[in-house]
């Protein structure tokens, strides 16, 4: 997990703001029922088997030489890269980490004792990949190798393209 989190807070952000914040919880740890309560019932479904669950908030501010506030346009961004840091060193030990938007995101700003001007960004379950045969039917069907769009429907030389 210390590892983990190392990863992500070694992201890139824009002038090293480091906008982001990462709220975690082991399996059977005292924090881990709080932290499963948040998610979506159909992702508590699975996600109550992994081994560790991170929630990404970020910080939407910065605040100026004359302490007034100033939005931090690139919040968003800087904690996708952590996460994204988070999950390529989850692979590089051989874990996985599952990004999940289904928080509820109001409860945890409550729960979690979030300030204002912070922002839930999303969650994600780390654990090992476990055979699909352990999953629910409808889950299960689900464990398909995913697909992207074509490179050509979202990179463009010079010119965005519209898809119409
Ligand atoms: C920010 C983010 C939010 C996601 N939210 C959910 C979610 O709430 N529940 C879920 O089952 N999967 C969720 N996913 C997983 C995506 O559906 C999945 O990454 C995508 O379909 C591509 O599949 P792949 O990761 O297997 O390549 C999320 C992924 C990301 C990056």
């Amino acid at each position: 997990m210390l590892t983990l989190l190392e990863a992500a807070h070694w992201a890139p952000s824009s002038g090293n703001n480091q906008p982001w914040r990462f709220i975690y919880a082991r399996r059977e740890t005292a924090e881990w029922p709080g932290l499963l309560d948040l998610l979506t019932p159909g992702n508590q479904r699975w996600a109550k088997n992994a081994a560790a669950l991170v929630i990404f908030v970020s910080k939407t501010f910065r605040v100026a030489t004359d302490g007034s506030r100033k939005p931090a346009y690139t919040h968003a961004f800087d904690t996708g890269a952590a996460w994204f840091s988070l999950a390529a060193q989850a692979m590089r030990l051989g874990f996985h980490a599952h990004g999940m938007e289904g928080v509820d995101r109001d409860k945890a700003m409550a729960v979690l004792g979030i300030p204002e001007g912070y922002r839930v960004e999303a969650a994600a379950a780390i654990g090992r990949i476990a055979p699909a045969s352990t999953l629910p039917d409808d889950l299960a069907s689900r464990e398909a190798p995913s697909q992207r769009r074509p490179l050509s429907e979202v990179a463009f030389a010079g010119r965005f393209r519209s898809e119409d």
